[in-house]
């Protein structure tokens, strides 16, 4: 083979965990190759995923806030019209402009990108095609980061027009009348908020007796009743036995308490998780070991069962979150260095980006009690702080859970306006094992909406300031 050919180091899928595990190679001086089969790099999150369901979730913000919001601010809008092609135009633009950015980052680098399918012929060797030609590249070591797939029910096989995925959720070219949403997880809570602020009448049906089973009962409840009073429905505990789907609508037969009813729309998003997707790559032939969810089975240097292939990102265990693949991405790279890489799953944060956001880092006050911790906890309403109000972002609460014994922090959720940022604050304090007691001693500017940080922090100790 040519040495032109013959690299240390090719992934496989360039998307958040791909592209940056080949960045991170490449600056550690490995000759680093990537292959992808889509035109774009980045992945779900880039193409199909993060970023257009934020460019959507911002577009749908600035109009319903000047539909619903700009009155209460003395702000006069006569007549308030919506065109949804500039709307995803505009998403796709966004799309665009940083999958340019990936791919000259990733060049600029000295990585080199190829364009095609790949297949694994053995431990060293992969088979590339293109459409137009097939050739086969060589290295030392081979990373699998070829991501995840929406999960599809037996009942409810997507057509791509009227039982669809995220994939053309984020892309419909008209506004459903009716839109019923299978899963109230992080997609199905996105999505359902962009279709619902456009106009649709959204309802979301969850298996579950409660919304976002990350966060502890209470604060997923008080979370679920303000997107009611933003005009989503739920119907929880709910299961769907089978779809009709006809020209005009799908009719779903669905079944709570052992009740059966029946729910029509104009299309369903169905949303219940994402599964590892390997397809084509040849792991089968090779008897690349899977667990019992069907991920790629990987050690602590995510090193699969076959000398030279590891697996990271989607792929492999751990939350499926863009920002979890890039950190395997690059402890995976320091490692093929002869570096010490490592990602600590338990501190990896979780953000739904509806309005308000919901984040989590750590264990919910359940969570810890199962896991055997005597736990004390404070938590600050929304409503309570002073930008908040100022803002018009009062719906919220912040929760902290620490250690009784220790003070460390275990966890925290945030139900609040930019909770996504806000979040970072209490994962550094968790990097470096902070307490409770260190969280509430940082000064956070005044008036921001982190000083409820701050309180719920101080409320651990009964010593809130701005609280009864
Ligand atoms: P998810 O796992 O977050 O939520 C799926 C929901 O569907 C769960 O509440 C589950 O109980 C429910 N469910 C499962 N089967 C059901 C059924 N048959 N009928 C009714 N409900 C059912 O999955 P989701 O929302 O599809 O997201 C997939 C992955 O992508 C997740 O790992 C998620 O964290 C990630 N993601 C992250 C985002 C973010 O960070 N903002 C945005 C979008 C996705």
């Amino acid at each position: 083979m040519k040495s032109e050919n013959i690299f240390d180091l090719l992934v496989i899928g360039a998307g958040p965990g791909g592209y940056v595990c080949a960045i991170r190679a490449a600056q550690l001086g490995l000759k680093v190759g990537i292959i992808e089969k889509n035109k774009r790099l980045g992945g779900t999150c880039l193409n199909v995923g993060c970023i257009p369901s934020k460019a959507l979730l911002h577009s749908t913000e600035v109009y319903h806030q000047i539909k619903v919001d700009a009155q209460t601010h003395g702000v006069e809008c006569e007549k308030v019209s919506l065109d949804l092609a500039t709307m995803m135009n505009r998403k796709d633009k966004v799309v665009s402009q940083l999958g340019k950015g990936v791919q000259s980052l990733v060049s600029k680098k000295g990585v080199k990108i190829y364009e095609g399918t790949a297949e694994l012929l053995d431990n060293r060797k992969v088979q590339v095609s293109n459409g137009s030609e097939i050739f086969e590249l060589e290295a030392k070591e081979i990373v699998l980061a070829t991501g995840s797939k929406p999960i599809e029910l037996p009942n409810l096989p997507f057509d791509g027009k009227k039982i669809i995925s995220s994939d053309q959720a984020i892309a419909l070219d008209k506004i459903p009348e009716r839109l019923v949403v299978v899963g109230a997880g992080a997609i199905g809570l996105e999505l359902g908020c962009v279709w619902s602020r456009l106009g649709s009448e959204v309802t979301i049906l969850e298996f579950l007796p409660e919304i976002c089973s990350q966060l502890d009962p209470e604060i997923a409840k008080a979370t679920r009743k303000i997107f009611e009073k933003q005009g989503i429905t739920f119907q929880l505990s709910t299961k769907v036995e089978t779809a009709k789907v006809t020209k005009k609508e799908v009719s779903l037969s669905i079944t709570k308490d052992n009740q059966n009813s029946n729910i029509s729309a104009d299309c369903v998003l169905v949303a219940v998780g994402r599964e590892p997707f390997a397809k084509g790559l040849g792991i089968e032939r090779l008897n690349l070991a899977k667990d019992e969810k069907g991920r790629v089975k990987v050690n602590q240097d995510f090193s699969t069962n076959l000398d030279g292939i590891r697996a990271i990102g989607d792929l492999i265990h751990g939350p499926m979150l863009a920002h979890k693949a890039e950190e395997d991405g690059v402890a995976c790279a320091e490692i093929l260095a002869g570096q010490a890489g490592h990602v600590d799953y338990s501190l990896v944060p979780g953000v739904i980006y509806s309005d308000p956001e919901v984040a989590n880092i750590g264990m919910s006050e359940s969570q810890a009690k199962k896991e055997g911790f005597l736990t004390k906890c404070g938590a600050f309403p929304m409503a309570g702080n002073g930008r908040a109000i100022a803002t018009c972002s009062t719906d919220g609460v912040v929760k902290l859970v620490a250690d009784a014994k220790t003070d460390r922090i275990l966890g925290a959720q945030i139900v609040a306006h930019s909770a996504s940022e806000l979040i970072a604050s209490v994962v550094a304090h968790m990097e470096y094992g902070g307490s409770a007691e260190d969280l509430a001693r940082t000064i956070h500017a005044h008036p921001t909406l982190s000083e409820s940080i701050k309180e719920a922090a101080l409320s651990v100790d009964g010593r809130g300031l701005h609280s009864l």
